[in-house]
């Protein structure tokens, strides 16, 4: 692995990941979180756009790898006086950093920044596009709630996952379409018909089974619900349908908790509570939202270890060095 672009990955190499993943879990039982595999090495975190979650988790992961870990944010960088995405990371690249860390509000901008550089390249979020490691450490999740601690090897396989929400503008729900069924789950997709996917010539959604009612999945009893936050700001002023029918038709309310059974309830955060879901579906027994937090650092220390600890990431980087004049020649706009 080169860089980490996109969550559509073989299923040997997901489940490498996440059982590497498991090797670096067992750092959070420790007083002292501290390994020393990527002593000397110095990765950017740079963030065009706002994070909790993941940008945190990657500086802890970093920095529990023991790498020099900086943070580049779009507010408060040369981005704001109108720096390109390509000068930015050129100008990084040119520090001597390890690796890059990059979310965007651009799709397609971390696959662009590594044709640029000639570093490895992690996409921690890009436009509506993909979220790979939010997948991979939702799948770490889930198999670890549904295996335990002889989670390693496996993979997901007949597991029912139902993603409810706005499919349409999320990432998140895209590489969970990729990485989920790469390791045998079955994904039905949930949502208003305005929030899902355009059909494929099959009628498919993103090559998965789409539905409209929450209540009739609900009715089968999947094995786990991934609600996603409604994200108002990818909607350029068009809310359809409007909050109240949102929560009409697509809320985990308490009433749809009760009937629900023993099913995880996901969410990769931030959520609105009381939208997505109710307090109760969210702080409640099946909920793995936290879980899901701690997963982050590990899967983010397993990726990080996978592509700039080892000698065959080592190698693989200094293959990946072009000439300028091979580089594509503008940033086609993105900031
Ligand atoms: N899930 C997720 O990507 O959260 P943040 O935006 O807080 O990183």
């Amino acid at each position: 692995m080169k860089h980490l672009l996109t969550a559509a990955m073989p299923r040997d190499e997901a489940i490498a990941l996440l059982d590497l993943a498991e090797d670096m879990h067992q750092i959070q039982d420790r007083e002292l979180k501290k390994l020393p595999a990527l002593r000397g090495r110095t990765v950017v975190n740079l963030f065009f756009e706002d994070s909790t979650r993941t940008r945190s988790s990657f500086e802890i992961a970093g920095k529990w790898l023991s790498a020099d870990v900086i943070n580049v944010s779009g507010k408060g960088s040369s981005a704001s006086k109108g720096e390109s995405l390509r000068d930015t990371g050129l100008t990084i690249a040119a520090m001597g950093v390890d690796g890059v860390v990059v979310r965007s509000g651009a799709s397609g901008a971390p696959a662009l920044l590594a044709d640029w550089i000639g570093k490895p390249v992690i996409n921690a979020g890009d436009g509506t596009h993909d979220h790979p490691t939010q997948a991979l450490l939702d799948a770490f999740a889930l198999r670890r709630r549904i295996h335990g601690r002889a989670a390693r090897g496996k993979g997901l396989d007949g597991v029912r996952i139902a993603i409810v929400g706005d499919i349409a503008h999320s990432r998140v729900a895209r590489s969970n379409a990729l990485l989920l069924p790469a390791l045998g789950a079955e994904v039905t997709l949930v949502g208003p018909a305005a929030f899902l996917p355009v059909p494929a010539a099959d009628g498919t959604r993103l090559g998965l089974r789409a539905e409209t009612s929450l209540d009739a999945v609900i009715g089968e009893r999947p094995d786990a619900l991934m609600l996603l936050r409604v994200q108002l700001e990818r909607q350029a002023g068009k809310v359809a349908p409007s909050v109240g029918e949102y929560i009409t038709g697509w809320s985990l309310t308490d009433e749809r908790l009760a009937r629900l059974g023993d099913a995880a309830i996901m969410h990769p955060g931030p959520m609105n509570r009381g939208l997505e879901l109710s307090s109760r579906a969210a702080d409640g027994d099946a909920s793995t939202v936290l879980a899901q937090v701690t997963a982050g650092v590990s899967v983010r220390m397993a990726v990080l270890y996978s592509l700039l600890a080892s000698d065959h990431a080592t190698d693989q980087r200094s293959a990946d060095h072009r000439p300028a004049d091979h580089r594509p020649a503008n940033d086609g706009g993105l900031r």
